[in-house]
């Protein structure tokens, strides 16, 4: 089985502070890492909820990719992200099942290990993330 289980979900988010707070408040939920990502216009918050993560997303610029999906859509649910041991293989078992991947090749995340995406359009309509851990 190349996927371990759901490693976190991104949401994107207007007020990243106010949506932490929320979460920390609400769930009783932890705080283990924030960051920016100035080449992706992004800063991102990662709550850990149980064994899963939720990573909160706040676009740093609107013609980021994460702006650009708020001024689409609104806030709201981003992505969903499986943990592999194995990213190379994983992205070839997605490439040979069809998968249109947006990374044709692993690049580091923001927590750490190496991630990439595979196209909405080849998972029904959810942006997909395999983090290699
Ligand atoms: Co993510």
């Amino acid at each position: 089985v190349t996927v371990q289980r759901i490693h976190h979900v991104g949401v994107a988010v207007t007020d990243l502070d106010e949506s932490i707070a929320m979460y920390l408040s609400a769930f009783g939920a932890e705080l283990v890492h924030r960051a920016v990502n100035e080449k992706e216009g992004l800063e991102a918050a990662f709550i850990r909820t149980g064994t899963g993560e939720v990573e909160l997303m706040h676009a740093t610029r609107d013609d980021s990719p994460v702006g650009k999906f708020v001024a689409r859509r609104g806030p709201g649910l981003h992505h969903v992200a499986y943990a592999v041991t194995d990213i190379e293989a994983a992205l070839a078992q997605a490439r040979a099942s069809g998968l249109e991947l947006i990374d044709a090749t692993p690049r580091p995340g923001m927590h750490g290990g190496r991630i990439a995406f595979v196209h909405p359009k080849s998972m029904g309509g959810v942006l997909t993330e395999l983090v290699e851990t």
